[in-house]
């Protein structure tokens, strides 16, 4: 089969129409789904500047899903600079053969351009190779592996709030060595932005080339297997768009399943697992900057979202993330309690499995919690039915200074208007505060039991915690 679309001898990157990004429209344009290419383009800043031929090598490679990970893949990276012809080909063997159409867009601070194809009418379950080019420079290839066309066992590494630094490098090298089929991030991904969407700083605390030193970081997993991300408060940069999101946006181009006028949420189905990447930071309490930006046009896709996949018969498992906790007993954030306002009535109802958050810069999980107690009881080791109950998961270690501030007996969750008010933390199961990152290894229905294997590891590969979820 020919995978299509297929464009041979693609010309220079096209002018980004900001068409997945709503941050220069107004907020009621956002509110209303309303971005319009002729507001977007006429507040985007330059994209393409025809350059001389440039010996500048493709960096920061790194993949994402599309809509559908059985058949569509975004391959990104950036130059230095603008570039002559830049050009992504991709094929299942040497030969390549597709030439796919780029976008191009530069970001605020820095000198890169970002560069982005999506592609489509891919084979499930294969394995292509991709080669990126541009006039006089050196080429960067690549491999990259479909999802299957039907469940079949799978890895993912969850986690969050990882940086630029020694741990963080460390736990980059042990999710290459891990090798999941995908990983799934739960915000506060470079903090190019220190504020983090507090507004204290005044731009003091941004370095816009922490992005760049980031992605050339994680390079080694994300050029191999999927980087699906999600925002956290950092990714809401003083003065990068009304939302703060134009820095991230530029680098990552989601899925276009989200919630309208919000590319910041999409979500995937891969194998027997749905997974749903929300934006916390609407319905934090804690950090106020973006909240109720989106309100019950987010909530309202999320119901949808969750029906649907509750209605797909084989599809098991389903884990959200997001960046704020719902239930986390570490003092510095505590738990947030505008998230559990606003979503916890609906994983109760749809019996989400499992809510990976970050934020907190710890590890923790909680016993099956249910209506705002835990209902079951999940030690480490534990083999628990999680039709009963949601586990909610803290993966915030992931490189970032740790937070060794625990919260037990009791910690707080931070209500309407800031107010952090105390509460009994019987819902945690295991805390620890080491870098980490967790690793779950999924089984579709054998004999009728479906299992998701959660192991956390150091950044030695010492394993911290280990639960496992089944159905069925
Ligand atoms: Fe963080
Ligand atoms: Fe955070």
């Amino acid at each position: 089969m020919t995978p299509s679309p297929a464009r041979i001898g693609a010309g220079p990157a096209a002018v980004d129409s900001a068409a997945n990004t709503p941050s220069s429209a107004t907020r009621r344009g956002v509110l209303a789904g309303g971005v319009t290419a002729g507001l977007a383009g006429a507040a985007s800043p330059l994209l393409w500047v025809p350059p001389a031929a440039s010996a500048a090598r493709p960096v920061g490679v790194h993949l994402m899903y599309g809509d559908d990970p059985r058949t569509s893949m975004t391959v990104s990276w950036s130059t230095p600079k603008s570039v002559r012809r830049p050009r992504l080909e991709i094929g299942p063997d040497r030969g390549l053969g597709l030439d796919v159409p780029l976008r191009s867009r530069s970001s605020r601070g820095v000198a890169s351009v970002y560069h982005h194809g999506r592609v489509a009418g891919l084979k499930p379950g294969t394995r292509y190779r991709y080669r990126i080019t541009h006039d006089g420079g050196p080429a960067q290839s690549g491999t990259f592996t479909t999802a299957p066309r039907t469940p079949k066992p799978f890895r993912f590494a969850a986690f969050g709030d990882m940086g630029v630094n020694a741990a963080a490098s460390r736990n980059a090298r042990l999710i290459q060595k891990m090798d999941p089929d995908l990983s799934f991030i739960v915000g506060d991904l470079c903090y190019a932005d220190s504020a983090g969407g507090t507004g204290l700083g005044g731009g003091a605390t941004q370095d816009f080339a922490e992005w760049d030193r980031w992605l050339a970081m994680i390079q080694g997993t994300a050029a191999r297997s999927p980087w699906m991300t999600t925002v956290g408060n950092h990714e809401m940069e003083e003065g990068n768009g009304e939302l703060g999101y134009d820095g991230y946006l530029a680098r990552f181009a989601t899925p276009r399943t989200g919630a309208k006028g919000a590319p910041t949420t999409y979500s995937f189905v891969y194998g027997n697992v749905g997974f749903i990447a929300l934006d916390g930071n609407d319905a934090s309490y804690e950090i106020d900057r973006n909240r109720n930006y989106l309100g019950a046009t987010q909530d309202r896709w999320l119901e949808r979202t969750l029906k649907q996949m509750r209605a797909t018969p084989d599809l098991d498992f389903i884990v959200v993330g997001f960046h704020n906790c719902m239930y986390c007993t570490n003092l510095v954030h505590g738990s947030d309690g505008g998230n559990r306002d606003r979503w916890e009535r609906l994983f109760d109802r749809y019996t989400v499995d499992l809510v990976v958050n970050g934020h907190n810069h710890c590890y923790e999980r909680t016993h099956l919690m249910r209506d705002g107690a835990p209902v079951k009881e999940a030690p480490r080791g534990a083999v628990v039915d999680s039709r009963r109950g949601t586990t909610y998961l803290t993966a915030g270690g992931a490189g970032q200074a740790v937070y060794p501030t625990g919260g037990l007996p009791a910690s707080y969750v931070t209500v309407e208007g800031g107010l952090r008010v105390p509460e009994l933390t019987t819902y945690s199961a295991v805390v620890d505060h080491t870098h980490s990152i967790a690793f779950l290894d999924v089984t579709p229905r054998r004999n009728g039991v479906a299992t998701m294997k959660l192991v956390a590891l150091d950044g030695s590969g010492a394993v911290i915690d280990r639960v496992t979820l089944r159905r069925g």
